[in-house]
C-alpha cells in the first residue's frame, strides 16, 4: 500500500530545470539534481561555441551553413533532460539525437520530448551509443555529449570519428577514485595512464582524460584543442574541439608526457615525450629527466602518466563564455561565473601544490595565502589558483624556489625538530641552504580579482550522501533536491572559507 502511494507520488512528479520539465514516472531512469551545474555550464558552452562558429562562418561568407544550425548527439541521454534543455535554451541547433540503450529511458525521452514540445529539434534513439557513433562516421555530428556512469573511454573511439572537423566533444567522467590514484592499475586499464596520489589529483584527472581523448583522435589523423576543462563536485567535464590534420596531430608527442612525483616531499616534475628542435624536427626528450633521488629531499620518485601537458582551456573562449553568461538564465549562474573567473586567471602551467600540504611536509604552521603568493611574485615568478582546489598554488617557479620560500617561513616560525629523523623529508628540506632572497611583503597582484570581487570561487559539497549515482542506485532524490538546487545561493557565506584562500 505504502509502496503504491510512493509510486503514485513519483508517477506525478515533474522536475523543472532550466526551461525544461521532466516527467519522472519511472524510478529506473537516471536523474541527478546535483548535475544541474554540469548541464547549465554545458548549455552555456554550447551557446558560445555556436555563436563563435557562426561568426567564423559569416567571416567566410558561408551564411547558408550558419542558418542551417548544428547537429548534436547526446549519446547517453537517460531522461532526455540535457537534450531538451539544449533545444529550448540554445539558439542555432538544427537537430538533436537523444540516445539511450535502455528501453525504459527511451520511453521516458519520448514522453519528455512531447511534454516539452521539442519534436521539431529532438529525436529519440534507442541504440548502443558505440554502434550509433560508428554508423554515423560518414554523416557526422557537429557536437557530441557523453555523460556516462563512471568512465567514458569506451565511447571515445566512436566519438572522435563521428564528430565534424572543428566539432566539439563534451565529456564527463565520474570515476574520480580511479583517476585520483586509488588504483593506478585500473586507471591504466581504463585510461592508458598511471594515476598518482597527489594533492593536484583533480587536475591530474583532467590531464589523464585529455591524454586519452588526444590519443584516440590521433589514430584517425585528428587532434584536439581543449576549450574548457573543469573539475567540479564528484566529476570532471571537458569540452574539446576536434580537428583533422595528419601533421598537427603529431604534436601530441610534445603535448603528452610523464609526471614524476617525489615520495617524500611530493615535488612534481613533468616531461614531454618529445620536443621539436629549431628546425621543427621531433626529438626524444633525453633521460634521466629527474634524478633517481629527489634533489629536494633525497627520497625516491614515482612516475605516472602519460598525461596531457598542453593548455587545459582556450582563454579566448573562456572570455566569450563569461561575456555570454549574462544573456542566459541559468540556475547556477553565480557558481559558473565564479569558477570561470578563477579559470580565466589560471596560469597555463601543469598541476599545482597546495599550501597546507607544503607546510605539513615540514610540520610547520601555514602562512596566509596572500603572503605565500606575494613571496613568489616578489621573487619574479607568476602565481595563480587552480579552480580545482582552494588552497592551490600554480606557479612557474622552479621547485627549489618554492621550497626556499617554505624554508624562509620556517626560519621565522621554527618547528620542533627533536622528534624528526635525519632522513625525514622535513629535515632534508630544512637543512639545505636558502639561495633565494625571499620577501613576504604583500605584492599588489597577490590578491586575485575574482577574490576581491567576492565571487563564488570554490564550491562546497551541497549535501551529504551525494555523488554520481550508479546503474543500480537511483538518484531521484527529491527530498534533498531543493537543498541541492540551492547550491549557489549562499555565495557570500561560501566566500568566507575557513581555509585561508
Ligand atoms: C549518467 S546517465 C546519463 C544522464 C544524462 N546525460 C543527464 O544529464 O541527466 C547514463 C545513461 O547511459 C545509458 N547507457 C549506458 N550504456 C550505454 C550505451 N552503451 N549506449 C547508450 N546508452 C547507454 C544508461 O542507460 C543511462 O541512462
Ligand atoms: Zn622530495
Amino acid at each position: 500500500m505504502e509502496q503504491r502511494a510512493k509510486k503514485q507520488k513519483l508517477d506525478s512528479t515533474v522536475i523543472k530545470e532550466g526551461e525544461a520539465e521532466i516527467l519522472v514516472d519511472d524510478v529506473n531512469v537516471f536523474y541527478n539534481p546535483v548535475q544541474e551545474f554540469n548541464r547549465d555550464l554545458s548549455a552555456a558552452v554550447l551557446a558560445t561555441y555556436i555563436k563563435n562558429r557562426n561568426e567564423e562562418l559569416a567571416r567566410a561568407n558561408a551564411l547558408e551553413e550558419e542558418e542551417k544550425g548544428i547537429t548534436l548527439l547526446e549519446a547517453l541521454s537517460a531522461t532526455g533532460l540535457r537534450s531538451i534543455r539544449y533545444a529550448k535554451e540554445v539558439q542555432g541547433i538544427k537537430e538533436i539525437v537523444a540516445n539511450d540503450i535502455s528501453a525504459k529511458a527511451v520511453e521516458s525521452i519520448k514522453k519528455n520530448i512531447k511534454h516539452n514540445r521539442v519534436e521539431n529539434i529532438v529525436r529519440a534513439s534507442h541504440e548502443d551509443a558505440q554502434l550509433l557513433m560508428y554508423q554515423r562516421r560518414r554523416d557526422k555530428f557537429n557536437t557530441i555529449d557523453l555523460d556516462p556512469y563512471g568512465c567514458p573511454t569506451i565511447f571515445l573511439d566512436g566519438a572522435v570519428q563521428c564528430v565534424t572537423d572543428g566539432g566539439m566533444l563534451m565529456i564527463t567522467a565520474t570515476d574520480m577514485a580511479v583517476l585520483a590514484g586509488n588504483s593506478p592499475e585500473t586507471c591504466y586499464l581504463k585510461y592508458g595512464a598511471i594515476s598518482l596520489r597527489s594533492k593536484a589529483c583533480h587536475e591530474l584527472a583532467l590531464r589523464i582524460l585529455l591524454q586519452n581523448i588526444a590519443s584516440h583522435a590521433g589514430r584517425y589523423g585528428r587532434y584536439i584543442v581543449p576549450i574548457l576543462s573543469l573539475s567540479a563536485d564528484f566529476y570532471i567535464r571537458v569540452f574539446v574541439q576536434v580537428f583533422s590534420s595528419q601533421i598537427k596531430c603529431k604534436e601530441n608527442a610534445t603535448k603528452i608526457g610523464t609526471i614524476y612525483q617525489c615520495t617524500g616531499c611530493e615535488s612534481i616534475n613533468t616531461r614531454s615525450l618529445c620536443y621539436k628542435n629549431l628546425s621543427g624536427v621531433y626529438k626524444l626528450t633525453p633521460l634521466p629527466y629527474v634524478n633517481q633521488y629527489c634533489d629536494i629531499c633525497h627520497h625516491k620518485q614515482h612516475e605516472g602518466g602519460p598525461i596531457w601537458l598542453g593548455p587545459l582551456h582556450d582563454q579566448r573562449f573562456v572570455s566569450c563564455l563569461l561575456c555570454n553568461l549574462g544573456v542566459m538564465k541559468l540556475g547556477t549562474s553565480k557558481r559558473i561565473e565564479g569558477v570561470l573567473n578563477v579559470i580565466h586567471e589560471e596560469l597555463d602551467v601543469p598541476l599545482y601544490y597546495t599550501l597546507d600540504r607544503l607546510m605539513s611536509i615540514i610540520r610547520c604552521v601555514t602562512p596566509p595565502m596572500l603572503k605565500f603568493r606575494s613571496a613568489l611574485l616578489n621573487a619574479g615568478y607568476r602565481v595563480s589558483y587552480s579552480h580545482a582546489c582552494k588552497t592551490s598554488i600554480k606557479t612557474n617557479a622552479p621547485n627549489n624556489i618554492i621550497w626556499d620560500i617554505v624554508r624562509t617561513w620556517e626560519k621565522a616560525n621554527p618547528i620542533k625538530r627533536d622528534k624528526l629523523s635525519n632522513d625525514s623529508p622535513a629535515i632534508k628540506i630544512l637543512d639545505a641552504p636558502i639561495t633565494t632572497n625571499v620577501s613576504f611583503t604583500v605584492h599588489p597582484l597577490a590578491n586575485p580579482v575574482s577574490r576581491q570581487n567576492k565571487l563564488t570561487r570554490f564550491q562546497q559539497n551541497p549535501a551529504t550522501n551525494w555523488g554520481p549515482g550508479t546503474r543500480s542506485r537511483i538518484r531521484i532524490d527529491l527530498e534533498n533536491s531543493k537543498k541541492i538546487k540551492n547550491q549557489n545561493k549562499n555565495s557570500t557565506n561560501q566566500n568566507k572559507s575557513p581555509i585561508n584562500d
